[in-house]
């Protein structure tokens, strides 16, 4: 078999390598899959001995998308502009190439699982880390009519718009803080970690109207705290990050293997866990 590891840490929860062994199980790709927690103080040495064992391919997670973005000796442009990398692969040549299949992996997930169209549709994006600068270029790239980033430090949400202003077209794109956002948007993506601390963005409930689609970039079993805020001021499409996290990882198996697994079929198997 292949080996392949998603690299993190914490690793422990992770259920990339459940994800992953679903869909060489699927495919009848001669896929091993396994989660290795790197040291804090290493992750290069970790990524380097993987390959040297002979491991094919990588996923990374928290916290080191930006050092695995650093080590590798190229990147897809998409992976540049988000200054992150969760996916690792040794060309034929024994270079490390980089890409980020977090922001396709969102939009999949809406456009094609939830059939939300975001053409000419205004999103309202919650947060302004590396999980927001990961989506911001694929959802720009699906030309909405406005995205707004609405961050706590307002000067990160700037720093954002100004990176990926040459990336925005016809799409008004703009940065404020939660106190400012006082319309209803057709989509608000929820990309902060306050969730983590159970802790809500503090934003008007005017953002709600009954036809805004919710979706949460955060997972667990029970509905997200954000969802739940959501939920209680009359929204009545709340999504969860669940099927962008099999849709990231079904980009990061095509981009191995040549092969995209049905996500549905998983999706499901996953929600029965
Ligand atoms: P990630 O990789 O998850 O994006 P990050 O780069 O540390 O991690 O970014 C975390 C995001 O969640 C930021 O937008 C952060 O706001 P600040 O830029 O103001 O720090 C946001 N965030 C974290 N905790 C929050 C809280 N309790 N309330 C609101 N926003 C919060």
């Amino acid at each position: 078999n292949d080996l392949y590891a998603v690299v993190g840490n914490p690793i422990s929860h992770s259920k990339s390598p459940r994800i992953h062994s679903l869909f060489a199980r699927q495919t009848g790709q001669p896929v091993e899959y396994t989660a290795i927690q790197a040291p804090l103080d290493d992750f290069a040495g970790t990524v380097r001995s993987f390959f040297a064992r002979g491991g094919k391919g990588l996923n990374v997670t928290v916290p080191f998308k930006e050092q695995a973005w650093t080590l590798a000796d190229q990147r897809t442009p998409e992976a540049e502009k988000a200054g992150a990398a969760n996916t690792l692969l040794l060309d034929s040549d024994g270079l490390l190439t980089a890409d980020n299949t977090d922001g396709r992996g969102l939009v999949t997930d809406l456009v094609h699982n939830h059939s939300v169209d975001l053409r000419d549709k205004s999103i309202l994006v919650l947060g302004a880390g590396g999980a927001v600068r990961g989506v911001l270029g694929p959802l720009l790239a699906e030309r909405p009519a406005a995205l707004t980033i609405a961050n706590r430090t307002v000067s990160r949400a700037e720093a954002l718009v100004k990176l990926f202003r040459p990336d925005a077209g016809a799409t008004t794109l703009s940065a404020c803080g939660f106190e400012d956002v006082a319309d209803r948007f057709d989509i608000i993506i929820n990309g902060t970690s306050a969730s983590l601390q159970g802790d809500l963005p503090p934003i008007s409930p005017n953002v709600i109207g009954t036809d805004t689609v919710v979706y949460d970039m955060m997972y667990s079993l029970t509905t997200t705290t954000f969802n739940q805020w959501a939920l209680d001021q009359g929204a009545t499409r709340v999504l969860d990050g669940l099927g962008m996290l099999v849709e990231q990882a079904a980009e990061s198996f095509r981009i191995w293997r040549g092969v995209r697994p049905d996500t549905a079929a998983v999706m499901e198997e996953l929600r029965n866990d």
